[in-house]
């Protein structure tokens, strides 16, 4: 008999907490904060505020990240920041954990992450009543774990500290007002419903950030709708992906056909592609993915998504000199009203969400990578700097989407001697910042090495390949072991793992082909590996090989995807 996989957690019922005490009110103006405006800065407040639906009486809130009828109200813990004192001890981060520190509106202690639930009510009201609303006070519910963003990093000085305060659970929660009415500190708050027993905050943050996989805790969680929606949107996307997952095995290629194809450069074509059968409700594309595509030739490739959803989307797609056959085909032969089969929309070169700048390096098509970033990073308030090198004037691509961004981007035309000075670019960059190159091998090794020099720590570097990756090398053998081993297969040098992988029948996923997305991954069993592309990590590389551009040294072992 099958069992069902257990949880990565304890899901068991949590008591309700006793009655405790609001320490502390505290409400903000907005007020600069480094490049943004920002209401964390949130000041003592005595005597009775009063509580609407969009929270405290002279509170303010930067509406991009914080704000609306979801979180009227932030609460935060006073003895978690004991906790962050003993793990950042120096003195003049010492002096930032005191209450107030996170931005909240109430300070009280008792009330946690792990003993507090999504969708409790919380009165707070004159203590010893049950009464509520007008002077007797106001009713909460519980909506949402806080989602610390790069502000946090900001305000203590520490790199990366926005995702400790999920990972250690210590974020605070937000309230949305059920009842309004006046309040002051020294009441009492006490959750006096509790409906979700299992999902509390600290959960909650558990399935939003570390386990992703567990299908049927995404179902449940995506159908509470107590839980705001910016919480709730990440677990009903999840269950979307889940749905058509299911949905793609039973129709492995989605038709879309050739809406408009353009020329935005001598050397990149435009391709709008519409689906045929269109879906009830088309998601917005991540910024930064990759489409997987098969042209009508059979041939399979990855690109770029400029703009759009899941119904209608924009690539670009540059003529590569070296093509193996997708970009000239593309440029040549593609017309509109084609059939072009879509496999899946990949997750490519992500912004790191707590950085508190974004630079960007370009070069040629590798712009199409970022198009999309920017138009996100633009909407909620984050800067950023586009460098993009050009061979020419004419080679400036999308200029219809640059000319939103004309004061953050900057070109250089290699006709006209302009040349980007990436040490200088990377020295004098602002505190926090992040860097993303995506273009030519040569450009990337380039900038790695600019901004190692610079200082900048790996994880505050990000890549992307997009030409000439080198597939070729010197001929190998290999074994593949599954049900029916098979080998030793012989790899010549024109030939990729991935190719000679599909021939002997292996159904091997691939996207990008160039070493950038990782589908491609296959378990190395023995032997030496020649690694290339930027998909897997060090300690990866220890145990697996991406097939596409990867090559074995003499005769290697490996085994199939799980
Ligand atoms: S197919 Fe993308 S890394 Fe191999």
């Amino acid at each position: 008999m099958g069992s069902q996989p257990q949880p990565s957690i304890d899901l068991s019922s949590i008591d309700i907490p006793p009655p405790t005490t609001l320490e502390q009110i505290r409400t903000s103006k907005l007020r600069p904060f480094g490049p943004v405006l920002s209401g964390i800065d949130k000041q003592l407040r005595s005597g009775k505020l009063y509580v609407s639906p969009l929270g405290l009486s002279e509170d303010e809130h930067d509406l991009t990240f914080h704000g609306g009828p979801d979180k009227a109200i932030h609460q935060y813990c006073s003895s978690n920041y004991s906790f962050w004192h003993s793990l950042y001890p120096s003195p003049e981060i010492l002096a930032k954990f005191v209450p107030g520190g996170f931005g909240e509106n109430f300070v009280a202690d008792g009330l946690n992450e792990s003993n507090v639930c999504i969708g409790d009510l919380v009165r707070i009201g004159p203590a010893g009543s049950t009464l509520t609303g007008g002077a007797n006070g106001c009713l909460l519910e519980v909506s949402l774990p806080r989602q610390p963003c790069f502000k946090l990093n900001q305000r203590f000085g520490i790199k990366n500290f926005a995702p400790r305060t999920h990972q250690e659970a210590k974020t605070g929660w937000y309230y949305r007002v059920k009842e309004e009415g006046w309040i002051h500190e020294g009441m009492e708050i006490r959750i006096v419903r509790r409906t979700q027993p299992k999902w509390s905050i600290a959960r909650l943050h558990h399935y939003v950030h570390r386990d992703t996989k567990d299908d049927a805790v995404t179902e449940e969680l995506a159908a509470i709708e107590v839980i705001g929606n910016e919480c709730r949107k990440v677990f009903i996307k999840r269950l979307r992906k889940i749905q058509s997952k299911n949905a793609r095995r039973s129709e492995a290629w989605v038709p879309f056909t050739v809406k408009s194809k353009s020329l935005e450069t001598p050397r990149i074509v435009r391709l709008e592609l519409e689906r045929v059968r269109k879906s009830e409700s088309p998601e917005k594309i991540d910024a930064g993915s990759h489409a997987y595509i098969k042209l009508p030739n059979g041939l399979r490739r990855a690109y770029s998504v400029v703009r759009g959803n899941t119904d209608c989307f924009v690539l670009g797609v540059a003529r590569d000199d070296s093509s193996r056959g997708g970009s000239t085909y593309i440029h040549d032969k593609l017309t509109l009203g084609d059939t072009i089969g879509l496999a899946s929309i990949g997750a490519g070169m992500s912004r790191d969400q707590m950085a508190s700048n974004h630079i960007f390096i370009a070069g040629g098509i590798g712009i199409t990578a970022f198009l999309a970033m920017m138009e996100r990073l633009s909407n909620i308030n984050q800067t950023f700097h586009l460098h993009y090198a050009v061979r020419e004037a004419s080679e400036v691509a999308f200029t219809d989407l640059l000319s939103r961004f004309s004061a953050d981007v900057t070109i250089y035309d290699k006709s006209k001697g302009q040349r980007m000075n990436i040490p200088d670019i990377l020295t004098n960059r602002v505190w926090n910042s992040h860097v993303y190159i995506c273009g030519p091998q040569r450009m990337i090794d380039g900038t790695v090495e600019a901004a190692s020099a610079a200082g900048m720590t790996s994880d505050e570097i990000h890549y992307e390949v997009f030409e000439g990756a080198d597939t070729t090398g010197d001929p190998f053998t290999v074994d593949v072991l599954s049900n029916e081993t098979k080998g030793p297969l012989e790899v010549e040098s024109e030939q990729s793992l991935l190719d000679v992988m599909r021939d002997a029948g292996f159904d091997i996923g691939s996207s990008c082909g160039v070493g950038n997305c990782g589908t491609c991954r296959v378990p190395v069993k023995s032997g030496r590996v020649q690694h290339r592309g930027t998909a897997l990590t060090e300690i990866e590389q220890k145990t697996e090989m991406l097939a596409c551009v990867s090559r074995g040294i003499g005769h290697i072992v490996v085994g199939l995807p799980e």
